[in-house]
Formats: structure tokens, C-alpha cells, sequence
């Protein structure tokens, strides 16, 4: 088991004081056994880049359950074809738990997906069990990115999370499948982030419309990132909060992500602290 009352160490705390967080026993217990889903219904809105942010940001593992090319693995630099095995279709068919690839300084650590992941999905139950076994035995939090839509792996993955973080850019269409997911998803603990990555200035009328979605459902809102233009072409593997100095250009899109990180061990730390 882990010992959620043991103080903070030296790493847990350089973690905090990153999100700008004094460390206190609640917030230490989100690095260690918090868990986290960034799912949206829509391809293209910003999960995986949000997920690569928030994975570092939070020291968690970061687990990549989208089987498609151009996900997290790939960013991170990992490549299935010239690996002999599948990490993550091992621990699910054989009720291992994984040894993530190490990140290094600058990237989460990584289960890394696998395009048969598709065809050979486990129950959400087994999923979402899997995720809070593994994140006991591993004593760090989880952070799951998602294939869009409400897919047997997202279910489990959504099931087990403290935080779902749903990123939606500003557009009607985006909004449309933002609501449809709120309106299934009621009673999951969702934190809405409006990324900008289509609409480099939306109008007042999206974010209106957004915080009518938001109220109507109880969701709560998030911190907004803006429009990176450098972003979509960036060729490096490591988070760009991680950089140091963060690059000007950069600057604002870390402070922002590192905002949405706070805000949600924030979330967790209250939650964990009115279920203890
Ligand atoms: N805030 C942003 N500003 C500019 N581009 C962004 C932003 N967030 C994401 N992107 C870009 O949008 C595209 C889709 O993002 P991605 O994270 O892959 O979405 P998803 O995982 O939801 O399919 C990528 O090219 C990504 O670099
Ligand atoms: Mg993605």
C-alpha cells in the first residue's frame, strides 16, 4: 500500500513549487496516487499536447491509451515498429503492470500505446481497475490520454480518474461535441479547458456559449490557453514547460498549461480530502 501520510519528499515538493503549490499532505497524496484522463470527444482539440504538458507537470506516468499514429508515443519518441513487444497489450491480457520508459528530465515517464490496442480493448472495468493497480504499485500518480470519442478504454480510463481534463477549442462545431459529452458524462468529476488551437481569437459569442455549457452542467472551467503558432510544428520531444529557460515565444502556453496542472491537483487534493 502506499503511505499516503508519509511527508513529502524532496521531488514531491520541487513538483508543487513548480505549480506554484505549498506542499501540504492533500496535494502530496495527488502525486502519488492521483489520476487523470484528458478525453474529448473530438480528434484535433489538444489532448495529446495537454496530456504531454500535464504529465510532466505533475511527475505522473503518463499512459498512452489512443492506438492511433500521431499520439503521444510517437511524440514522446517512441516508435511500436521497431520494438519487439507492446507494453501496454501485455499488462492488459496479461494482468501485468508495466515498467514505464523512463523520460528523463525533460518527459514524462511512458507506457507507450500500440495500433492493436483497436482491435484487442479490454472491458472498461478491466481498464480502469489496470490503471488504479498500477498507479498503487508504481506510488505515482497516472495520466491516461485518450482516442477521441467514448471508447471501451476511455470509459475505464474516465471510471477511474479523479479529473477528466476535456479540451475544446471554440468553434460551434467543437462546442457541439463539448456538449453532447458534458450531457453524457454527467456525474463525472470533468474540468473544461478551452484551447484555442483552431480559433486564434474566438468571439466573445464561443466563450458565452461555452459558459452557458459549463453552468447548465455544473462543469467547472478551467484556466483558457491561448493559440500557440509554434506549436503544431514543434520537432521537439520534450514538454515545452520542461524547457529551460522556457523560450520567450513559449512563455505564455507554459504558464498557462502549468496553471491547468494547479488547477487540477487542486481538484483532487479537495476531493481526496473530503472522501479521507
Ligand atoms: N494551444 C494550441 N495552439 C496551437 N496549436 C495547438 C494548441 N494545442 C494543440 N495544438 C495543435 O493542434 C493539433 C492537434 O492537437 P493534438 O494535441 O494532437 O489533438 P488531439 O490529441 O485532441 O487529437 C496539433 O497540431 C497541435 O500541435
Ligand atoms: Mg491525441
Amino acid at each position: 500500500m502506499v503511505d499516503l501520510t508519509a511527508p513529502a519528499t524532496e521531488e514531491e515538493i520541487a513538483v508543487l513549487r513548480r505549480l506554484g503549490l505549498e506542499p501540504t499532505a492533500a496535494r502530496t497524496a495527488v502525486l502519488r496516487q492521483g489520476i487523470v484522463t484528458v478525453a474529448a470527444w473530438k480528434g484535433g482539440v489538444g489532448k495529446t499536447e495537454l496530456a504531454k504538458e500535464l504529465a510532466w507537470l505533475l511527475n505522473a506516468v503518463m499512459v498512452d491509451l489512443d492506438w492511433d499514429a500521431g499520439g503521444a508515443s510517437r511524440k514522446w519518441g517512441y516508435n511500436h515498429e521497431t520494438r519487439l513487444n507492446a507494453p501496454l497489450l501485455d499488462a492488459f491480457e496479461n494482468n501485468r503492470i508495466p515498467k514505464p520508459l523512463q523520460g528523463g528530465e525533460w518527459r514524462a515517464d511512458l507506457v507507450p500505446s500500440h495500433p492493436d490496442l483497436e482491435k484487442n480493448q479490454p472491458s472498461p472495468d478491466q481498464v480502469s481497475a489496470a490503471l488504479e493497480k498500477w498507479r498503487s504499485s508504481w506510488e505515482r500518480s497516472v495520466l491516461a490520454d485518450t482516442h477521441p470519442g467514448g471508447t471501451d478504454v476511455g470509459y475505464g480510463a474516465m471510471s477511474a480518474s479523479h479529473v477528466i481534463v476535456v479540451p475544446t477549442p471554440l468553434g460551434i462545431n467543437e462546442l457541439e461535441a463539448l456538449e453532447a459529452m458534458v450531457k453524457e458524462l454527467r456525474g463525472y468529476p470533468l474540468l473544461i479547458v478551452p484551447n484555442q488551437n483552431l480559433y486564434k481569437v474566438p468571439s466573445d459569442k464561443m466563450f458565452d456559449r461555452l459558459g452557458r455549457i459549463a453552468e447548465q452542467y455544473s462543469v467547472p472551467l478551467g484556466p483558457p490557453i491561448t493559440f500557440c503558432r509554434w506549436l503544431p510544428e514543434r520537432t521537439r520531444r520534450m514538454a515545452v514547460a520542461a524547457s529551460e529557460p522556457v523560450p520567450a515565444r513559449f512563455q505564455e502556453y507554459a504558464e498557462q498549461v502549468t496553471l491547468v496542472a494547479r488547477t487540477v491537483v487542486e481538484l483532487i487534493a479537495k476531493q481526496m480530502g473530503e472522501e479521507g
